[in-house]
C-alpha cells in the first residue's frame, strides 16, 4: 500500500519523514514517481494537476494538505465515489488567527493611514477609536473564523459573524444567509473573510457588496481570492469608498509581476502565508484519518463535495 504526494508548493521531505517514522507500512511516494498505480490508496495533495486522481484506480481517500478543498474540487474528472478529506486546523487555525488579529490591530490603530502619511512626510494625529466603537466583521465562522472571534473577543471589539446556516459565538452579533449578508456588511469596518471558496461564495465580495461596507472600511482576505472581485476592489479603493486591504490570496497565484495590487499604496500583499499545514503538527490527523478509513470509521473532516465545503 501507498500514499502519493502532490504539491507544487509544499515540500515533501517532512512529511516522507513523519509518515516514515509514524506509518512506516504505508510506502511514501512522490509525484511524478507515481511507480504501479494500483499500489496507490491514498493521494495527499495540493491543486493536483487536474485528471491526476483518476488515474489512480485503488484510490481509497483523497486527504487535503490544506483546510480548503477548493483546489481539489476544481478538477473536472475528480473521482466523486472516493471520500474526499480536508485538515481540521492541524494548526492552521493559530496561524490563521495571528495573520487577522494581525490585520484588525493594523486597520484599527489606523496603520494604513499613517503608511500613506509617511510616503507624503505627513505629520497628522488622529485620534484613536476604542475597540468598543469599532466593528470587526468575520466572514465564515467554521473552524477557522470561530478560533479568530475567540482570540479577538478579549480586545474589545464590536464583533459581526457571518455564515450559512445560523450560529450563536458567545459575544458575536451574527448573520446568515444571503438575506444578512447587507445588514453584516453595512455594520462591519474591519471585514476579515474565512469563507471557503465554492459555487455561493465565489465573487461574493464583488462592486455592488463592496459598496455595502461604510466608508473607509478595510478588507483582510486570507481564504481565496475567487472572494473578492479585485476591479471592484480596485475602484472601491481609488474612490476612497475603502480606507485598504490586506491580502493574502488571489485570483491568480503567485500574484503575476505586473497586478497592479503590487504597487498599489493601499494595499499590502503577502503570497498566500497565512497559514500552511506544517508536516510535523498535521501529519498526526492524516495518519488518524488513514487508520479511521483502513477501520471504516468516519474520518475527521469528511468534505461534503456538493455543498462544496
Ligand atoms: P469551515 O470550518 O468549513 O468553515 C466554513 C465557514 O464558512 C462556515 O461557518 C460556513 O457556514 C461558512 N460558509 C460556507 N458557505 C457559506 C455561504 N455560502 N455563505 C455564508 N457562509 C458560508 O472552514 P475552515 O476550516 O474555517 O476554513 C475556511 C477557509 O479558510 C478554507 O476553505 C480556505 O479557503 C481558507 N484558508 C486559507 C488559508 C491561507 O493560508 N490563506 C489557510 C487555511 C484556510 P456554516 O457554519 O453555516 O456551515
Ligand atoms: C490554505 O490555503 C488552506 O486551505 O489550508
Amino acid at each position: 500500500m501507498a500514499i502519493l504526494f502532490y504539491s507544487e508548493v509544499d515540500d515533501p521531505e517532512p512529511w516522507r519523514q513523519a509518515f516514515a517514522r509514524d506509518l512506516p507500512a504505508i510506502a511514501f511516494r512522490v509525484w511524478p514517481d507515481v511507480g504501479d498505480v494500483d499500489d496507490i490508496a491514498y493521494a495527499l495533495v495540493w491543486k493536483p494537476q487536474p485528471g491526476l486522481l483518476k488515474t489512480l484506480p485503488k484510490l481509497k481517500a483523497i486527504l487535503s494538505l490544506g483546510a480548503g478543498v477548493d483546489g481539489i474540487l476544481a478538477d473536472s474528472e475528480l473521482p466523486r465515489d472516493v471520500p474526499l478529506i480536508r485538515l481540521v486546523d492541524a494548526g492552521l487555525a493559530q496561524q490563521m488567527s495571528e495573520y487577522a488579529l494581525y490585520g484588525a490591530l493594523h486597520f484599527h490603530r489606523q496603520m494604513h493611514v499613517y503608511a500613506l502619511q509617511q510616503r507624503q512626510v505627513q505629520w497628522r494625529m488622529f485620534e484613536p477609536v476604542p475597540a468598543a466603537h469599532r466593528s470587526v466583521g468575520v466572514m465564515g465562522l467554521g473552524v477557522m473564523g470561530s478560533d479568530f472571534v475567540r482570540k479577538l473577543a478579549p480586545l474589545g471589539f464590536r464583533v459581526l459573524g457571518y455564515s450559512r446556516t445560523p450560529s450563536a459565538l458567545p459575544g458575536v452579533v451574527s448573520f446568515h444567509g444571503e438575506a444578512g449578508l447587507r445588514p453584516f456588511l453595512e455594520q462591519t469596518e474591519i471585514l476579515v473573510n474565512f469563507l471557503p471558496l465554492t459555487g455561493e461564495t465565489r465573487r461574493i465580495l464583488n462592486a455592488e457588496r463592496l459598496a455595502w461596507l461604510p466608508r473607509g472600511a478595510c478588507i483582510i482576505n486570507l481564504a481565496r481570492g475567487g472572494h473578492l472581485d479585485e476591479a471592484a476592489l480596485l475602484a472601491a479603493l481609488d474612490s476612497g469608498h475603502l480606507g485598504g486591504a490586506l491580502l493574502d490570496v488571489f485570483d491568480r497565484e503567485p500574484l503575476p509581476p505586473e497586478h497592479p495590487f503590487w504597487r498599489h499604496p493601499q494595499i499590502f500583499v503577502t503570497p498566500h502565508i497565512a497559514a500552511w499545514a506544517v508536516a510535523e503538527v498535521a501529519v498526526s490527523q492524516v495518519i488518524e484519518n488513514i487508520r479511521r478509513v483502513e477501520r471504516g470509521e468516519q474520518p475527521l473532516g469528511l468534505v461534503m463535495i456538493e455543498r462544496g465545503y
